[in-house]
Parts: C-alpha cells; structure tokens; sequence
C-alpha cells in the first residue's frame, strides 16, 4: 500500500510528476484559506503533508495524524509549522529555501520603484483622466541613486535586493543577527542597530522571517523613528510590522508611504483601511509568484516529502529556526 499524502490545496500535476505512483494523494479544496476541513477526516491514515504557508500546522493537528512522518511546506517562511511540536513527534520539516530568492528580490525592486514614484497613483490617474497637462510638480517622487536603503534582515533574500539596490545607485544599512562581511565588502553595507536603520533610511525593506522576537517589530515606536519621507516596504511577514500602527503612520503622515507585499491579516479584507491611503501599494502575496519559481518549489517540496517519507534525510530540512 503507497503512504497516503494529503496535500492541502491543488497543485499542477506537472509539478508533482515525481510523486506519481510513490504516493496516494489526497488534494484539498481550491480556493480555501488555512488547513482544509474537508482533509480532517484523512489525518488519521496521512503518512505525509504537503503544505503551503497559509496551512496551520501544530500540536493539535499533529494529534490527529499519529502515523505522519514529514511535513513538506512549499515556501521557504516556515512560522505556519509548530516546529517544536514536530520534533517532540520526530515528524521531519521541510521547506523551500533558495529558489526563491531570486524572484523575490525580484518583486521587492518592483514595490521599492513603485512607490518611489506613486506609480500606482501616476497610472490610476492617467487612466481616470485627470493626466491634463505635462506637470512640472506632478506625481513626484522619490530619487533612488543616493538615497539609503535599510535592509532588515540579510540572508538571501536580503542580500539578492542589496545587490539590487546597489545598482540604483542605492546606500546601503542593514540590521541582522549575523555581520555579513561579504555584503559589507562587495556592497558597502554598513550593519547598525535597529533604531539607526529607522532614523537613517529613504526605504526601509523587510527580509526577516517571522519569530517571536520579529512580530511587531515595526511598532508605533518604530514607524515614528522613520523619516517623514520615507517608505516602508514588507515582503518578509504581514505581522512583523503593526497594522494599526501602519495604518496611523499613514494617516497622520508619520511616513511617506508603504508597500506591501504580506500583510496582517492576509487575506486583507476589501474594506480593509490600508485600502484608502493612494500611498500604500499592496500585493496579494506574490513574491515568488512566477511560473519557474513556483514549479521549482513544487519540485522542491515533492523531493523533501518523498525522502521524509522513506526515512532518507530531506534535501531541504528546516534546521530550527523558531525553535
Ligand atoms: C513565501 O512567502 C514563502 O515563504 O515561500
């Protein structure tokens, strides 16, 4: 009998070609938010999960499923997953790291120039008719060559947008628990403490994953360290930053704007009052939405749950982050 392997929303079957005839698949409902109930009842036989980041998975779910040996998570973020409760079971944890970087560097260069320069609020204007006239004072924004970007968080994703970043001629700070003397070396990127980073930055940009020492960590006392000027950008984690705190920054002018890719709470609701401000751009989650990132990770994610299934090691084991 194959392991029966839930996974909790469709996938395209092309990639998931190397689970074909290892596994018994169990797919969940389209268009569903969280661990699907209509997958509870599979728990009990489930050998193996294939999650995405909007699955919760902890110690009550793991309960349910006494015969699981892996959970593979088709992101590389891994704060869905109790990881400790996995371990107490000795359930493996697997994730997507890398293959992402790119493209998520990627769509954060995309929100930093948005923002600069209000491309959203240009193009919803010329679309609207109110473009009458080539205006010397019209829709400006924010130079890039010059002004100082502060990465939170360099690992890889990171460090691909510094790289980013330097090329438009950007100054670079960042704050993270570990120097990086590469950066610093190839980049000129100076590594100083939170506060500074705040005071000092045109953009600030969000890169770390979401721990218990990263949740609320742009606060109200944050944002108001932030220059009038300047724009927030988050493709890390929706609850590292404070929505309510954001959503004042923005209305009493504490920041020049915001851009986002994660929010808190995700979906963010249609009436939503980070939808009213021109200056806050958001994005439904898509910083690696691009077909041979996602098909990569897919590939990725099949690979750890075929190992953590046969007992093998997962290529892409998740080390303990939030341990
Ligand atoms: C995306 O947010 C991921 O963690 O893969």
């Amino acid at each position: 009998m194959l392991p029966l392997v839930l996974l909790t929303h469709p996938l395209p079957a092309e990639w998931l070609q190397s689970l074909e005839g290892r596994v018994r698949l169990i797919v969940g409902p389209e268009g569903t938010t969280g661990f699907p109930e209509a997958l509870l009842k599979d728990l009990p036989e489930a050998e193996g999960l294939l999650t995405l980041l909007i699955d919760r998975v902890d110690g009550a779910l793991l309960e349910r499923a006494p015969r699981l040996r892996v959970v593979s998570n088709m992101a590389v973020g891994v704060d869905n997953i109790d990881l400790r409760a996995c371990q107490e079971r000795g359930i493996a944890v697997g994730n997507t790291p890398g293959v992402l970087t790119e493209a998520t560097a990627d769509l954060t260069l995309a929100l930093i120039l948005s923002a600069a320069r209000r491309l959203p609020e240009a193009a919803a204007d010329a679309r609207a008719g109110r473009w009458k006239t080539w205006s010397p004072t019209g829709w400006l924004g924010m130079d890039l060559n010059g002004a100082t970007l502060g990465i939170v968080g360099m690992g890889k994703i990171g460090q691909a947008v510094a790289r980013r970043a330097a090329a438009f001629g950007m100054r670079l700070l960042y704050t993270s628990p570990h120097a990086r003397p590469e950066v610093e070396e190839a980049l000129g990127a100076q590594r100083v403490p939170l506060e500074q980073l705040l005071e000092a930055s045109d953009v600030v940009s969000l890169h770390c994953p979401l721990t218990p020492q990263t949740r609320g960590l742009i606060n109200e006392a944050a944002l108001r360290r932030m220059k009038p000027r300047a724009l927030l950008v988050n493709v890390a984690r929706g609850p590292v930053v404070v929505t309510e705190a954001l959503v004042r920054a923005l209305q009493e002018g504490w920041i020049g704007g915001a851009a986002l890719d994660v929010t808190d709470p995700e979906p963010l609701p249609p009436d939503h009052p980070l939808y009213q401000f021109p200056n806050c751009l958001i994005a439904p989650h898509i910083g690696s939405a691009t077909w041979g990132t996602r098909r990569r990770m897919a590939e990725m994610a099949c690979a750890n749950l075929l190992a953590g299934l046969e007992g093998r090691p997962l290529p892409y084991a998740v080390q303990g982050t939030n341990l």
